[in-house]
């Protein structure tokens, strides 16, 4: 994927964005739903990329739905986020209802999957733009996957571990990217800061922007230099 991926940035069109968009969505699905019936899949992936277009009322647990299949047919031993949810009961024992449920679902897919989706883009761009550190993320790749029979064998959570390069790859392309320029909280009491009076209810907005790129914090800051997170 990542060959193909990186010839696409040379050619205007199409975007790696659109490519890997419906990858970052099955990887949602497969921590919501787990193992989600082919079928179901496509369907809800075309419901979801729907609601994204226009914030519709995606998913609609009317009978008959695809949404409403996927819930229904589920097995309670299952140990995914849906099973979690459906098996949720507070401190009265009520369980979760149906509009919650599916307000988590879409929260946790929206928070997952086009966050996901541009940073991998942007790790693309910086090494289409880098091509010795390109060569150098392929080899720490490629001797995992030798070393799991090339790809028979699944990846572990220690071998995500052991990736040094790829992770600080990871690292500087979020801090250069800052794909989520922002937040905000609100404040419950007065705050003094910095001799500044932040009063009850106002909203403080952190733009983590301007933080990744102060030179106070990270010297040089336009540079990419996955190196100045080698402490990390
Ligand atoms: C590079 C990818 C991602 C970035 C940059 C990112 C960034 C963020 C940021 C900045 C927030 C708001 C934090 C705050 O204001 O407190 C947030 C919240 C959240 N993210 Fe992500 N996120 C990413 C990937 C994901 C993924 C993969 C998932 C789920 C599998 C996810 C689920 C959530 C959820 C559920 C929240 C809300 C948490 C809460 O309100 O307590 N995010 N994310």
């Amino acid at each position: 994927m990542l060959s193909g991926t990186l010839s696409l940035i040379s050619n205007p069109l199409p975007s790696p964005h659109w490519i890997l968009g419906p990858f970052t969505f099955d990887v949602g699905i497969l921590s919501i739903f787990g193992d989600l019936d082919a079928k179901y899949k496509e369907e809800l992936k075309k419901n979801y990329f729907i609601m994204d277009k226009g914030y519709n009322s995606f998913p609609t647990n009317i009978p008959g739905t695809t949404y409403n299949k996927a819930l229904t047919e589920r097995s309670p031993g299952k140990r995914d986020l849906l099973a979690y949810l459906m098996n949720f009961k507070d401190e009265n024992g009520n369980h979760l209802t149906e509009n919650q449920i599916a307000d988590n679902i879409i929260g946790v897919l929206f928070a997952a999957q086009d966050t996901t989706a541009s940073v991998l883009t942007w790790i693309l761009k910086y090494l289409h733009d880098y091509p010795k550190l390109l060569e150098s993320v392929k080899a720490e790749q490629m001797a995992i996957y030798e070393s799991n029979e090339r790809g028979n064998r699944p990846l572990t959570w220690a071998q995500t571990r052991s990736v040094r390069l790829t992770h600080k790859v990871i690292l500087e392309s979020l801090r250069m990217a800052s794909i989520i320029s922002f937040t905000f909280r609100e404040a419950v009491a007065d705050v003094e800061y910095k001799g500044y009076l932040i009063p009850r209810g106002w909203k403080v907005m952190p733009l983590f922007r301007n933080i990744h790129h102060n030179p106070e914090f990270f010297e040089d800051p336009h540079k990419f230099d996955p190196s100045r997170f080698e402490n990390s």
